[in-house]
């Protein structure tokens, strides 16, 4: 239904869709472009949306294949992201591989930390990734990215955040990631970042 304001047309607001069924990013997503116009809607609101392969060899090839499939599908702005963890000891691993490194959080984490136990302090460097493509509909596609610097920790701690956050220690603050809060984390996280460049992106659009 089209609106009329004094005769003349109101154009609804944009929709972006933000291609992820995970409810909480993208409430995140959600609060971080808020207040651009756009109408914000999860792929949850699309059930019989495919699932994506995610064969691409860097995390932006991977954000481009999602944020391509569901513009094309849904007809609209999408934005897509790819994360993980980059760990320089071992050549960059998991790197793409971050959720699939092994079935369960903590054995991911366990596993990291036993092939690095003999890995010295200064070689302990690595760094969370995220990038992000807005692609739309049958057109153009822009990208981003978001990092933050690490160590890996040699054991656990903290219990907020999510993933890998109990063992990246963030040497500058004293604290893993996961001894930071929501807010603190996002201010400095790979995701915090890369939404911002992606809310200057669509601010030019
Ligand atoms: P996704 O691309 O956001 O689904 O992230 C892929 C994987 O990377 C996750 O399953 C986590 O293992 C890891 N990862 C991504 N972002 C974070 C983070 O902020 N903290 C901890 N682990 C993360």
């Amino acid at each position: 239904m089209n609106i009329v304001c004094l005769g003349y047309p109101v154009n609804p607001m944009k929709k972006l869709i933000i291609a992820t069924k995970n409810s909480g990013k993208a409430k995140e997503v959600a609060l971080i472009l808020e207040g651009m116009g756009y109408e914000i809607v999860s792929l949850a609101d699309y059930p019989d949306a495919p699932k994506v392969e995610e064969t691409g060899k860097t995390f932006i090839k991977n954000a481009i294949i999602k944020a391509k499939t569901y513009a094309d599908f849904t007809g609209e702005l999408t934005l897509a992201d790819d994360s993980g963890l980059e760990v320089d000891a071992l050549n960059g691993a998991p790197g793409v591989f971050s959720s699939r490194f092994a079935p369960t959080d903590e054995e991911r984490n366990s596993k990291l930390l036993e092939l690095m136990k003999e890995t010295p302090d200064a070689n302990r460097t690595a760094r969370f990734i995220c990038a992000i493509a807005i692609a739309e509909p049958g057109g153009e596609i822009r990208t981003c990215e978001g990092k933050v610097e690490g160590t890996i920790a040699h054991e656990p701690k903290g219990d907020q955040g999510f993933g890998y956050d109990p063992v990246f220690y963030l040497p500058h603050l004293g604290k893993s990631m996961a001894e930071l809060n929501a807010d603190q984390k996002n201010s400095l996280s790979h995701r915090g970042k890369a939404l911002e460049e992606a809310k200057k992106i669509m601010a030019r659009n």
